[in-house]
């Protein structure tokens, strides 16, 4: 009888012990929210440890919250934001932190990450290493209702919802300022996080409950960020962060290398272009608030506040920048466009505007314009687009780069639109010809080299003499960050290589450059409505006898071609080259130089049989 009590109360208390748990435990699927009850959105800032050895420098943890170095490296009290760190090392990163509304019942408190799945990547990888548990796979599951996670293309973007918490605005006087989100550790304990975060237990305790478990998120609310004390990080060649990722094929790991030490440069040019805006909506909202009254502005709110000698230590740095570029008013803009009407709309979020009697292209972006500024800023060449100014618009959170207005549309519209004349096969070659300048210029004459990335008949501009100039440098960023950046670029004109390993290099652009010269010989898109794609259609040059490949290319060519006459040596001059450019091994493909060459004997090859061409090296030499 004994015995079986003692088993009877010991079961009880066991079930009681699995009941407690489970109506304590933090709901795996996230943190629910009430919209009213909190003072969402907030700022927050996730608790995150550097890591090898993918998240061993700024740029690369950046990328993956969305957010820039500066933005991180402010809260954490690193002073050099492009040094490598060293792994443990602690970080504050920013969220934007808002009550999401799931469905009709559920609503959850998170910061809506996106994220680009690359090889080997799993709902629950990316949330336990990568985000190293601020959020879980069966939250990312309920976030994405519409992706089935065992089916998931790399490239795809997924929201990972990281877990943060708003502060209530009911109840307690004294409230805290932000929510820190930080994963429970195995060895911490309550009373260990609140003495290092410079919280109490018991606030901890009223927001978490006392039931945590490792690696569960928990909420520390603190009325000011800590001082994180860092290490002193002895001045180490950039290429170190790299150094740590097992070793790669050799012709790749030089391309690694240099973009690495290219990655020193950018990081530091970025910073200045960041510093900049940075600035600048510091000192508008200060106008805004017309009583400057400081003391009423959250400190090292998003990261954005910097102190005064900072402040002037940037504008001296980029008042380069300042020289070169005009720098609009939102107001001109709105009024160039009938505030951002859509009939002014040019493609996607580009307005065409007229300014002071001169006529722009208007491009309205999030605040990751400061890549493509970095990048324009740097460039010069009379076959790329040209920055003219730009426009920030703190209320909105937007910037806005203003660029010339390219005449006659872009090289896709010409090619696939029925409504346009056709073009002409010696206009195709010399647009050809212009792209490939422009991109041998990027690739050879910029430091650090820049990679377009997107380089497509849609961002080829043609002007009013049919000139090509190439358009739309946002996503070339990575050129210098070559190691962490997103799968992105366009259906159709992604290299193999870079889909399956991410890697960027110059021959990405030279892939992207064959799909385009594919297009102009044979009037095709780069693919088409069953998904298939180009250049996956032209094995045939290889394989048919020289005998019959003449035949081949007149029926796979665009047929308006056919009707010039005596052009098929120098199409299938081209068709060679482009077929060069498509090697499935990034290093046999040419590089734009050799490119550049042959183009232009493709087009002495015509100038020998049309009466009057323009010079073959009128052309080039422009
Ligand atoms: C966990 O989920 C249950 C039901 O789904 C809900 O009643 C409870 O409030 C949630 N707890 C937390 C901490 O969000
Ligand atoms: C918040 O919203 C809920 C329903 O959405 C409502 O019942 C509640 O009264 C609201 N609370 C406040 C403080 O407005
Ligand atoms: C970093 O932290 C992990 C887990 O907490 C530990 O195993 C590792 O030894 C630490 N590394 C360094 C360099 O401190
Ligand atoms: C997260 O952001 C993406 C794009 O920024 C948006 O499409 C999506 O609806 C957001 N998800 C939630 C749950 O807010
Ligand atoms: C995340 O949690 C899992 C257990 O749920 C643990 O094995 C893993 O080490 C944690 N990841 C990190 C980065 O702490
Ligand atoms: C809302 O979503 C949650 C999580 O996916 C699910 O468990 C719940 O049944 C849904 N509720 C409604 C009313 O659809
Ligand atoms: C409010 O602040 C006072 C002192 O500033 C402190 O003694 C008190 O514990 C705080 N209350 C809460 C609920 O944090
Ligand atoms: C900031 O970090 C430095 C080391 O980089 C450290 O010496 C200093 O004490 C830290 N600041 C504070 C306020 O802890």
């Amino acid at each position: 009888m004994g015995t079986k009590f003692t088993s009877l109360s010991s079961f009880l208390i066991f079930l009681f012990c699995c009941y407690h748990a489970q109506a304590q435990a933090p709901n795996t699927t996230g943190y629910t929210c009430t919209a009213n009850q909190t003072t969402s959105p907030c700022l927050a800032y996730a608790f995150y440890r550097a890591m090898a050895p993918d998240f061993l420098d700024l740029a690369s943890i950046g990328d993956l919250f969305s957010v820039s170095r500066l933005m991180i490296s402010e809260p954490s009290n690193i002073s050099s934001p492009t040094s490598p760190l060293a792994p443990n090392q602690s970080l504050f990163v920013p969220l934007t932190c808002s009550c999401n509304s799931i469905n009709s019942s559920l609503s959850l408190s998170f910061a809506n990450l996106s994220y680009t799945f690359k090889k080997d990547d799993t709902f629950y990888l990316v949330s336990t290493n990568k985000f190293q548990n601020l959020t879980t796979y069966q939250s990312v599951e309920v976030v994405n209702p519409t992706i089935v996670p065992t089916n998931i293309d790399i490239g795809a973007d997924v929201v990972f919802p990281i877990f943060c918490k708003c502060p209530s605005t009911t109840g307690l006087q004294n409230q805290s300022s932000y929510l820190i989100s930080y994963v429970f550790q195995p060895s911490d304990t309550i009373p260990s996080i609140a003495s290092r975060f410079g919280s109490n237990a018991q606030s901890i305790v009223s927001v978490n409950g006392d039931n945590i478990q490792p690696f569960d998120t928990v909420f520390i609310p603190v009325s000011r960020l800590p001082t994180l004390s860092q290490p002193t990080v002895t001045a180490v060649s950039p290429v170190s962060p790299v150094s740590v990722s097992p070793p790669e094929r050799n012709d790749r790991k030089g391309v690694i290398t240099g973009l690495a030490i290219g990655l020193g440069l950018c990081a530091f040019s970025l910073i200045l272009v960041g510093g900049l805006w940075t600035y600048r909506e510091t000192t508008r909202k200060k106008r805004r608030e017309n009583g400057g009254d400081e003391e009423r502005q959250p400190k090292g709110r998003g990261g954005k506040g910097l102190s005064k000698e900072a402040q002037m230590n940037l504008m001296a740095d980029v008042s380069d920048c300042l020289d070169k570029y005009r720098v609009f008013g939102i107001e001109e803009l709105r009024e160039a466009t009938d505030g951002f009407d859509r009939r002014w709309v040019i493609q996607g979020s580009v307005y065409k505007g007229c300014i002071g009697g001169e006529v722009y292209a208007i491009k309205k972006m999030k605040w990751n314009a400061r890549d493509e500024l970095k990048i324009l800023q740097k460039v010069n060449h009379g076959n790329l687009v040209k920055l003219e100014g730009f426009c920030i618009d703190p209320e909105d959170a937007s910037c806005y780069l203003i660029y010339e207005y390219v005449e006659n549309g872009s090289l896709y519209a010409w090619l696939h639109n029925d409504k346009k004349e056709k073009l002409s096969w010696k206009t195709r070659l010399r647009i050809a010809i212009d792209v490939a300048n422009g991109l041998q210029y990027i690739h050879e004459h910029t430091r650090p080299q820049v990679v377009h990335k997107d380089i497509k008949s849609s961002n080829i501009l043609l002007d009013a003499n049919m000139r090509a100039k190439i358009a739309n440098f946002g996503l070339a960023k990575s050129g210098c960050n070559a190691i962490t950046m997103h799968i992105v670029g366009t259906q159709g004109y992604i290299p193999p290589e870079y889909l399956a390993d991410g890697v960027v290099s110059t021959k990405m652009d030279v892939f992207s450059f064959g799909v385009v010269l594919l297009e102009l010989i044979s009037g095709r898109e780069a693919i088409d409505e069953e998904g298939k794609v180009l250049w996956a259609s032209v094995d045939w040059f290889l394989d048919v006898k020289e005998g019959k490949k003449e035949k081949r290319l007149n029926r796979w060519m665009d047929d308006n071609l056919l009707q010039e006459s005596c052009l098929i040596d120098s199409i299938m001059n081209v068709m060679a080259i482009a077929v060069a450019c498509l090697h499935k091994d990034p290093s046999r493909r040419l590089s734009m130089v050799d490119i550049v060459y042959a183009l232009c004997k493709s087009d002495e090859l015509l100038f020998d049989v049309s009466e009057n061409g323009l010079s073959p090296l009128q052309v080039v030499a422009r």
